[in-house]
């Protein structure tokens, strides 16, 4: 029986959590994750509660993974769009969600363009906000399904050397993940062309490299990350030419690496820019159970917070 108790009434950031409630959310995903292997995937934990889905960005994964969780544990679930909503209409995000809590909403799930979005709502809204991805600054379940996935393939993160590579400037993937791995003992390079890596970093606890043959010695677990051009104002690199060369993770690279090392990507992909599809789509690649895995750890964010203190053997057994 974990004895830890999960005291957030939000999921807003790695940066708020406690060593302590990454791991006990870790292992809350675990049974979650058990529950995909019955013949019907679902316990009625949640029965009678509303999720509401509000993303301001596109998304797949999350907003699709969030869904699904959230109906494996029974709850109902709303997708709220710009697009097709009053937010058309120059609705303010706290209105939205006013608007929302009104219709008996439990708890919201923000994915927004600016950084501090969940946590500007999760001081004037009344029900838990999970911060399905802020701006450049953190996306907190998706480094959770990393670090699960991290945990399934090499037993405990302690440790371990973790080489994050590419777009760091406008990743708050790489931002979570950072935060998480340090929490749980794991040493983080980052590496990329000296435009695409944050001031400060180092700050975070990583070192930092420019050139990728050097970062990859010795290292346990690769995370390529999308270059993601939606974001940038003005040319940071000469072309994706010139950054394939020098950053992409291919075989001959993936070699520099321990002989065990793994190859994660949170999604979406530029197949053949960042990674050759031949890694992709290889045994050593990870990035399918990642997928899988998110819906396991955003089963246990729920549960955490809306589950009322329940113990998780109580509806898994
Ligand atoms: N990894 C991730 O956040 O993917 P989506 O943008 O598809 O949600």
């Amino acid at each position: 029986m974990n004895q830890v108790q999960f005291k957030q009434k939000h999921l807003l950031g790695l940066a708020e959590l406690s060593k302590e409630e990454i791991e006990l959310i870790l292992s809350t995903a675990v049974p979650m994750k058990q529950i995909f292997t019955r013949s019907v995937k679902k316990v009625p934990v949640l029965r009678g509660k509303t999720v509401v889905n509000l993303f301001y960005e596109p998304s797949t994964r999350t907003r699709t993974s969030f869904e699904i969780a959230a109906k494996r544990l029974s709850a109902d679930v709303i997708n709220v769009t710009p697009s097709t909503s009053s937010i058309s209409k120059g609705e303010s995000l706290v209105d939205t969600a006013k608007t929302l809590e009104a219709m008996n909403s439990d708890i919201i799930v923000v994915r927004h363009k600016a950084s501090g979005a969940p946590h500007f709502l999760a001081r004037r809204a009344s029900s838990p906000i999970i911060n399905g991805g802020d701006g450049f600054h953190e996306h907190p379940s998706q480094a959770l399904l990393d670090l699960f996935t991290i945990k399934e393939k090499k037993g405990d993160i302690k440790d371990l050397k973790i080489a994050i590579v590419g777009d760091i400037l406008h990743s708050r993937v790489s931002r979570s993940d950072i935060i998480g791995i340090h929490k749980l003992g794991g040493e983080v390079r980052v590496v990329g062309p000296p435009t695409l890596i944050p001031k400060d970093i180092e700050k975070l606890g990583c070192s930092v490299y420019h050139r990728l043959e050097d970062a990859l010695e010795g290292i346990d677990v690769i995370y390529c990350l999308r270059i993601q051009t939606e974001r940038q104002t003005h040319k940071l690199f000469p072309s994706v030419t010139e950054y394939t060369r020098l950053y992409a993770i291919n075989e001959a690279r993936l070699k520099l690496a321990k002989k065990d090392a793994i190859v994660m990507h949170p999604g979406p992909m530029n197949r053949g820019i960042e990674l050759s599809a031949d890694v992709a789509y290889s045994d050593r690649s990870t990035i399918t159970e990642q997928v899988t895995n998110g819906i396991a750890i955003r089963m246990a964010i729920f549960f955490l917070l809306l589950g009322g203190g329940r113990s998780v053997q109580e509806i898994t057994d």
